[in-house]
């Protein structure tokens, strides 16, 4: 006698009944551009479909997520003016301060932002540049500052993706301080140095001016380094910890989940969304049976939260709106 596994493959009931894995529209956060300046709407030409909006365009796209049915958003801003300490990232006037205050003025969305320096600085590192490399605990005093003046405009949740030493229990001691206890962090806490961002710095025209960030994200070869990035994390304070970015990465998640017992996400990042759209464009893939079997593997191999600009078309496939 052999097994039969096929018995249970037989139609789409029986396979719906034995499927261990679901994704849902829950599962998932949109990432949105914020551009300084009025009346913006402009497409990133290696993201297409994904927009850079001003905050006097934001209303349609926060609609839109909402009749999808996701219920968080991750927040990047685009300054009208970069310099060498990212002053608009941590001022009470900054794109990203203002964009929540507004957003949360006209949606129940659940607002997280991304705490980091590399849109803001006219360098393009992802802190305080000294003697030619980033200063870890020069780059703390900011990053606390940052993610402080965006509570204090409104966020739901910050989540630090500089990958300083330290930042978390920096972060998290401020927003205790001033009376923020009940503010999560979602730490990006095994974020690689890896080439699939490459659409999001055309995006928020953020790459590096010099040398790269290998000395500070981590070494994509690396999967023990990782869980120790990790537990650090969350003995700093983390409430997530996030694997970044997934595809590539999804044995980094498998561990992680394996490890650890707070929650996990999974950032599908702009290089690998781009690939997707690329090959869509020239008619080599069915593009939604590949973006669902991408969002599939990445929930399947332990994410519970999964980051990605495909949010929007995934929540409408499985049945988005309300
Ligand atoms: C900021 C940041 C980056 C991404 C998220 N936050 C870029 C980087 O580290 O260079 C990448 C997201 C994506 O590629 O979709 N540090």
């Amino acid at each position: 006698m052999f097994k039969r596994t096929r018995r249970l493959r037989r139609d789409e009931n029986i396979r719906s009944l034995v499927r261990e894995t679901r994704l849902s529209k829950e599962d998932f956060i949109y990432p949105i551009f914020i551009k300084d300046g009025e009346n913006v709407k402009e497409e990133i030409r290696s993201l297409p479909g994904i927009y850079r909006y001003s905050i006097d365009r934001l209303e349609e796209i926060l609609e839109k997520v909402e009749m999808a049915g996701v219920k968080g958003i991750l927040l990047f801003g685009i300054p009208k003016e970069k310099d060498e300490f990212g002053k608009d990232a941590y001022s009470d006037d900054g794109i990203i301060q203002r964009a929540v205050r507004k957003i949360k003025q006209i949606s129940k969305l659940y607002v997280i932002t991304d705490v980091c320096m590399c849109e803001y600085t006219n360098h393009g590192h992802c802190g305080i540049i000294d003697n030619g490399d980033v200063d870890n605990d020069k780059t703390l005093d900011y990053l606390e500052k940052i993610a402080l003046s965006h509570v204090k405009a409104g966020a739901d949740m910050v989540a630090p993706s500089d990958m300083m030493d330290g930042r978390v229990k920096r972060i998290r001691k401020a927003l205790d301080k001033e009376g923020y206890a009940n503010i999560p962090i979602m730490a990006y806490s095994a974020k690689y140095a890896s080439a699939f961002y490459g659409p999001f710095r055309e995006a928020a025209d953020s790459a590096p001016k010099f040398g790269d960030r290998k000395s500070y994200q981590m070494d994509p070869a690396n999967v023990r380094e990782a869980m120790l990035e990790i537990a650090a994390d969350i003995e700093e304070g983390a409430d997530i910890v996030m694997v970044k970015p997934a595809i590539s990465y999804l044995d980094v998640i498998r561990w992680t989940r394996d490890r650890f017992d707070i929650p996990v996400a999974a950032y599908n990042v702009s290089g690998e969304y781009a690939m997707v759209k690329a090959a869509a464009k020239l008619g080599y893939i069915d593009e939604i049976k590949i973006i669902m079997e991408i969002l599939t593997s990445i929930k399947r191999a332990g994410a519970d939260i999964i980051i990605t600009y495909h949010a929007l078309e995934a929540a409408k496939y499985l049945g988005g709106g309300q």
